[in-house]
């Protein structure tokens, strides 16, 4: 089973609270989830590999610490998940961006794909796939597959909020995925939205109702 980490860091709690409250104008929400994003990214990236490197400080020759240069690839869901990703960037500014397009059909409340195109060499990456709200699970485990089948192999899923149905969901359905958390839920009520939640997170980001 894939790790399933909740924050309790007290910025994230902090940062998570201002972006419930819904009288948060569009750019606040916009910025606050940009620095959860990068907030997150930090731990979500505690395990990337390290090589030795020998350096001369201005005082001697010795050897450090930098990252081996594993290749990272961020993967938004449309469009929710775009909100996530500049945060991301601002860590690991050389990571490639892959998309995955998939919207909730109104009536069934499952996800219909309609775009996915991801780095060529995804094989090789370390994967973060980022989506604000992660409330049936039903489209991260879809963004999952899809890019399992694209070749994908090393997957992080990172997520704002989550419901319990759609940890469950999601980490049923892929147990190899580990999923980051900024703050664990209630539940989901009979629209699939989550409680207390913050409301549609795509629409908050741009401003849309
Ligand atoms: N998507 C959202 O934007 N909000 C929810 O509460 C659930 C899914």
């Amino acid at each position: 089973m894939g790790k399933i980490y909740v924050f309790d860091h007290p910025l994230i709690q902090h940062k998570v609270a201002l972006l419930r409250d819904e009288n948060t104008t569009t750019k606040d929400f916009r910025d606050l989830a940009k620095e959860i994003g990068m907030l997150m990214g930090y731990e979500a990236t505690r395990e990337l590999e390290l090589k030795k490197q020998t350096i001369k400080t201005p005082m001697c020759e010795t050897e450090v610490n930098v990252l081996a240069g594993e290749d990272i690839a961020i993967v938004p869901i449309l469009r929710a998940g775009l909100g996530m990703v500049d945060g991301m960037l601002s860590l690991v500014p050389n990571a490639k961006v892959g998309h995955v397009g998939l919207y909730r059909d109104p009536e069934t409340h499952k996800p219909v794909e309609y775009y996915c195109k991801m780095p060529q060499d995804i094989d090789k990456r370390k994967i973060f796939i980022v989506d604000p709200m992660l409330a049936t699970g039903g489209s991260a485990a879809d963004a999952v597959s899809l890019v399992k089948e694209k070749g994908g192999k090393d997957i992080t899923f990172m997520c704002l909020i989550a419901a319990p149905e759609g940890i469950k969901a999601l980490s049923e359905a892929h147990p190899d995925v580990d999923i980051y958390i900024a703050a664990k839920d209630e539940r989901l009520n009979e629209n699939a939205y989550i409680l207390p939640g913050l409301g549609d997170a795509g629409d908050r980001l741009y401003g849309t109702k």
